[in-house]
């Protein structure tokens, strides 16, 4: 299925088959740009396409790697980086703003929002595509293109890699959509957190849930560590810190459960000492700046087709 013209929202918009020709056309244009610097052969250039970014939650990764993207391909791009430049401190809603952006007649969206019924509605009546750039707790689908991505990259034979999910998986939108699209990629899913943080959806009941890190670790190909979500938490979710950091925490001591050829990801950002300690960026085993990169190239793939720019 084509996904020219249409919005991304969720992580299993794709199936399984269109998501690995979708791989095919990342990977080219990776290899494209580490060998001529352009994309000139896989992507029609000569347009005058405009998007608009609008980010009403904090971001450095996913807003500078769509930017990134976007400009690599000749997409000029508008952004909204701050509530506090705009209308919204008049009392304009968000709703409102996202229709009078629409009305400018952008070619297509990039929202990120703290996730909201209301936004998500709106969102789905709009004439444009729109992708989603994380939405509160519940996807970040275009996160989870670039993470199966960096998997099959390294794992490109062996599919039914066993991927661990560390800490807050309940409130992480990145756990979510991972957990949908690697399903349809066949991946095995496991998670170790503590009772508060631990998913309580029945669509976790197929991950195999471990009761230590050191279980889990020593099961899994892949480790995805998750920052603790403290801004998203109620108050029923008490974490003594000290506690979290001995009994889930990545670092060299817990990641000699690894296996020798398992891969350490991280979707950002992360609580340095907390959730990752930062001796772990220089383990040979660790991916986190090549889902970074890799991103650019997920987004650049997805605007391209979107946009029908793909040649
Ligand atoms: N991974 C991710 O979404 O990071 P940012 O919040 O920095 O965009």
């Amino acid at each position: 299925m084509s996904i020219l013209g249409r919005s991304f929202i969720r992580s299993a918009d794709l199936s399984g088959e269109r998501i690995h020709s979708f791989f095919e056309y990342v990977l080219a244009l990776k290899n494209e740009f580490n060998q001529h610097k352009n994309f000139d052969r896989l992507v029609q250039k000569d347009h005058r396409k405009v998007i608009a970014l609008l980010f009403f939650e904090p971001s450095t990764r996913t807003r500078f790697s769509f930017e990134i993207a976007a400009k690599r391909i000749g997409i000029q791009t508008t952004t909204l980086d701050s509530a506090a430049s705009t209308s919204l401190t008049k009392g304009e809603t968000l709703i409102d703003t996202i229709f009078n952006i629409c009305a400018m007649k952008p070619d297509a969206l990039v929202i990120r929002h703290s996730g909201n019924k209301e936004v998500n509605d709106c969102i789905r009546d709009l004439k444009i595509p729109v992708i989603n750039a994380g939405d509160g707790t519940d996807e970040h689908p275009t996160q989870a293109l670039l993470d199966a991505f960096t998997i099959l990259e390294h794992r490109p034979k062996k599919e039914k890699s066993k991927v661990l999910f560390v800490g807050d998986v309940k409130h992480s939108r990145v756990a979510q959509s991972d957990r949908r699209l690697f399903e349809r990629l066949g991946f095995e899913l496991g998670y170790t957190a503590p009772e508060s943080l631990a998913p309580t959806e029945k669509e976790w009941s197929q991950a195999r849930s471990f009761k230590t890190l050191s279980e889990g670790l020593a099961w899994c190909d892949v480790v995805m560590g998750l920052r603790l979500q403290q801004e998203r938490y109620s108050g029923a979710e008490y974490i003594d810190l000290n506690s979290y950091i001995e009994n889930y925490r990545l670092d060299y001591n817990s990641l000699q459960s690894l296996k020798a050829d398992g891969l350490i990801m991280h979707p950002g950002p992360f609580v340095p000492e907390v959730d990752l300690s930062s001796d772990v960026l220089s383990d040979p085993r660790c991916v986190i700046h090549q889902q970074v990169e890799n991103g650019v190239y997920v987004r650049m793939a997805l605007l391209s087709e979107i946009l029908g720019l793909r040649k």
